[in-house]
């Protein structure tokens, strides 16, 4: 009888104010899944601080590597390969992971993987729907980036479109701000969005002409400013209405570019990634766009749509499967985007 073992992937998760681990099994099988946020310690300052990040990564990763190992209850030894996200994201955040990860790597003598983190939000979406295969179109939509891709196949990804300044969570984050909500500002734009009115004011929704790609400095601009003038006029100011009308302006723009990539690709099913895919609106939205187009729509639970290890993991299994691994001489790559490989 063969015996067809499980393979078994330790991965690390450091680019931006999570330290996480998870220890998955085939690629979707999710063992344990540790994060230890950091959002408490930089909401103080209304963003990420990047010194802090690093230092409290040093701190954390250890003991969150340990509690992964623990609660999926395999021992170090049954671990097949090591992964960390080597990009992009800040970059002495990553290194602590990376280094982390080298160590484990070579004292283990397994194989190193490095995963890319807006490859590992998009494979967020294999961990809970397992009927989900390529091809696909992708709208990845974080903190840090926006985009617009085709999934052909596992492995490949196929850049359609990017934004052209902000990312939409930088946006959601600098207007948060900009009424007074505390960091991440994402989710309290939501919660105050469902009080106002979204067509009580007209932001601006940027080019329009362009097929794929984004922009929202504008937007955010436009938002600002619109605060600014209330301010120094004495105008009264609704701020749920200001919120709804932001994330309706936001969502349209994001809604619009999926409807031609899916068009443009005639896929029959849309994925979401990235922290801003935790927007009920825009999974709303997004259902209804899919629906029109005859697609389904797809996105993660909202603590996977979020930074995590169990992403890194799944995404390290099919690097590892059509042999993808690297040496120890990976470094980080604080700017690193969708590399076709
Ligand atoms: O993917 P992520 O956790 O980190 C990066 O890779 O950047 O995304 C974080 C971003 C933040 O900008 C946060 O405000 C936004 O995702 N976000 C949301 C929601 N939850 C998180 N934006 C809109 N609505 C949400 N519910
Ligand atoms: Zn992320």
């Amino acid at each position: 009888m063969k015996i067809i073992k499980d393979v078994i992937i330790l991965a690390l998760e450091t680019s931006c104010d999570e330290t996480a681990a998870a220890v998955v099994s085939n690629g979707r099988g999710v063992l344990s899944s540790v994060i230890s946020s950091q959002i408490p310690i930089h909401r103080r300052f209304g963003g990420v601080v990047p010194e802090i990040a690093s230092r409290r990564h040093v701190g954390q990763i250890l003991p969150v590597i340990d509690q992964a190992v623990r609660e999926a209850g395999v021992d170090l030894s049954r671990i097949d390969a090591v992964a960390a996200t080597y990009g992009p994201g800040l970059a002495g955040a990553l290194l602590v992971g990376i280094a982390a990860a080298k160590g484990l790597a070579f004292a283990l003598g397994r194989p190193l993987i490095g995963v890319n983190h807006l490859e590992g939000h998009i494979y967020a979406n294999f961990i809970e729907h397992p009927e989900l295969e390529p091809p696909f179109v992708a709208l990845v939509v974080s903190g840090g980036h926006t985009a617009l891709l085709s999934v052909p196949e596992y492995n490949c990804f196929e850049l359609l479109g990017s934004t052209w300044d902000d990312a939409a969570g930088e946006a959601f984050d600098k207007i948060a701000r900009a009424l007074s909500l505390p960091y991440p500002g994402g989710p309290e734009i939501e919660k105050l969005a469902v009080s106002g009115n979204p067509a009580a004011i007209v932001f601006p929704r940027a080019m329009k002409d362009e097929q794929f790609n984004f922009s929202f400095s504008g937007l955010k601009s436009a938002a600002v400013n619109y605060l600014h003038n209330a301010r120094q006029t004495g105008a009264a100011v609704n701020k749920a209405d200001v919120a709804a009308s932001f994330q309706a302006a936001v969502i349209d723009m994001l809604s619009e570019r999926a409807a031609a990539g899916i068009k443009a690709c005639g896929a029959r099913k849309i994925v979401l990634a990235g922290g801003v895919s935790a927007n009920g609106k825009l999974r709303e939205v997004m259902a209804a766009t899919a629906k029109d187009l005859g697609a389904s729509l797809y996105y993660p639970s909202p603590a996977l749509c979020t930074d995590n290890a169990a992403m890194i993991g799944c995404r390290a299994y099919y690097l590892l499967r059509d042999g993808f691994i690297n040496d120890l001489a990976i470094n980080a790559c604080p700017a690193l985007s969708f590399v076709k490989t």
